[in-house]
């Protein structure tokens, strides 16, 4: 294993990290002594996130379904770090939920699309040509039980997420090799704002599916997310890690 390119103080940029499961992974790659960056559209959350993670935490406003933002707030990163390491693609939106799919409104469907999607790709493209030029990267995009299985009433999120999952596979095969990884995360119900927004109906739809019949917590999902990107993770790429309490045993 070639371990000459692992830093000591790996750079992090998380999307969606100004709450939710993004915040939960870069409070804890912070107290291992990571540098993280922050990409989110809630601006209120992203200064709030800010002062709880301390110096050196940068952060930047950023719709992730935004192409030229992207490139732009990872080139302030590069900047102001020096190097990127690390890339989590946590942002994530549901769209309307518990519908059948005759009645999905297409807007709504390739919101969810550009978002879940073409965020994690556009973040990819901006990132991989740094990761490639030190010949060490670590790439984790959230993908879903959702994506696997397919939840009923939720069409655009799962389709979203089915994709993440196929392009986890491309990425992991074409970088084998040159230092990067790129591994996926498929959670079932973590306890979060995203589910707690979700009609009760909804939720109990996901949770009766899990045989420890209960929610996960964001600890336990930012445990795993730290050692999918960890240095030590370097001959696993392409795969889909499960966090769903039992529901997923493939
Ligand atoms: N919570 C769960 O049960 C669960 C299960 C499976 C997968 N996931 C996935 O995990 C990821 C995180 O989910 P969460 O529960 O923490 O969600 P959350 O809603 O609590 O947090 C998501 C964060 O992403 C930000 N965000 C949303 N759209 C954005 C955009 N276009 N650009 C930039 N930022 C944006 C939000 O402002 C928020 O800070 C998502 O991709 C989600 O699909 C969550």
């Amino acid at each position: 294993m070639n371990t000459t390119n692992q830093p000591t103080n790996p750079v992090a940029i998380i999307t969606g990290g100004a709450d939710g499961l993004g915040f939960s992974i870069a409070e804890r790659l912070v107290r291992k002594g990571a540098r993280v960056a922050l990409f989110d559209f809630n601006e209120e959350a992203l200064q709030k996130a800010q002062r709880q993670l301390g110096e050196p935490t940068f952060v930047a406003k950023v719709d992730v379904a935004d192409r030229v933002a992207v490139g732009v707030a990872v080139e302030a990163v590069a900047e102001a770090f020096g190097r990127i390491d690390i890339l989590i693609n946590c942002a994530g939106v549901t769209g309307r939920t518990n519908i059948k799919s005759h009645e999905v409104d297409l807007e709504d469907f390739n919101r969810v699309m550009r978002v879940n999607v073409n965020g994690c790709l556009n973040t990819f493209q901006a990132v991989a040509p740094h990761m490639l030029r030190q010949a060490y990267g670590r790439v984790l995009h959230f993908a879903s039980i959702s994506g696997k299985e397919g939840n009923a009433g939720m069409l655009a999120y799962s389709t979203s997420k089915a994709a993440v999952i196929g392009m986890t596979k491309v990425q992991g095969k074409e970088y084998a090799g040159t230092g990067l990884t790129v591994n996926a995360i498929a959670p079932a119900v973590i306890f979060t704002d995203m589910v707690a927004k979700l009609p009760p109906e909804q939720v109990k739809y996901m949770t009766d599916k899990i045989p420890m019949s209960r929610c996960g917590t964001k600890d336990e999902v930012a445990a795993l997310c730290e050692f999918i990107v960890s240095a030590e993770a370097s001959f696993t790429t392409g795969f889909t890690f499960d966090i769903s309490g039992g529901r997923a045993t493939y």
